[in-house]
């Protein structure tokens, strides 16, 4: 059924009236054309569509629209701010943590997210922490390598 759905995206206020129970993947890439957030599996998998809802990831192919009413939606594409990269963004970077680049969105908003509730992370808890994001292309030891570099820089909790 349509309806009106009011949230945050990006640090903008948005509305939209859409099926409640359309994904909110398919919302962000086509209704709003921001395609950071990509399409693997569609069955809450691989973590490819992985966006932040409240600063916590979610699989945004397993999350009617409805659910976010109210809510904060970031995306890959609302990270940086003020034109600058979030640390996160900038690691993955420094350690060439990707090849094709297709997962990369959905692993630095989980990270983002594991960071946020603890940047002390050990390596083993990083490993557990990520192994539900796939890498198609074997980047995960420098995705580790990245992870662990931004919490280093994002100790303190200068940025959020
Ligand atoms: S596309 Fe959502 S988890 Fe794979
Ligand atoms: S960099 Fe290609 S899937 Fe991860």
């Amino acid at each position: 059924m349509e309806q009106i759905i009011k949230f945050k995206l990006n640090r903008r206020p948005v509305s939209i009236t859409v099926d409640g129970d359309r994904m909110l993947l398919w919302v962000l890439r086509t209704d709003f054309g921001l395609t950071g957030a990509k399409y693997g599996c569609g069955e809450g998998f691989c973590g490819s569509c992985t966006v932040l809802v409240d600063g916590q990831a979610v699989r945004s192919c397993q999350t009617p629209v409805k659910a976010v009413q109210g809510r904060e939606v970031i995306t890959i594409e609302g990270l940086a701010r003020n034109g600058k990269l979030h640390p996160l963004q900038e690691a993955f970077m420094k350690h060439d943590a990707m090849q094709c680049g297709f997962c990369t969105p959905g692993m630095i908003l989980n990270a983002y997210s594991l960071l946020r509730k603890n940047n002390k992370l050990s390596v083993e808890q990083i490993k557990a922490g990520m192994e539900d994001n796939l890498c198609r292309c074997g980047a995960h030891p420098r995705i580790v390598e990245a992870i662990l570099d931004a919490a280093a820089q994002m100790k303190g909790g200068k940025r959020r």
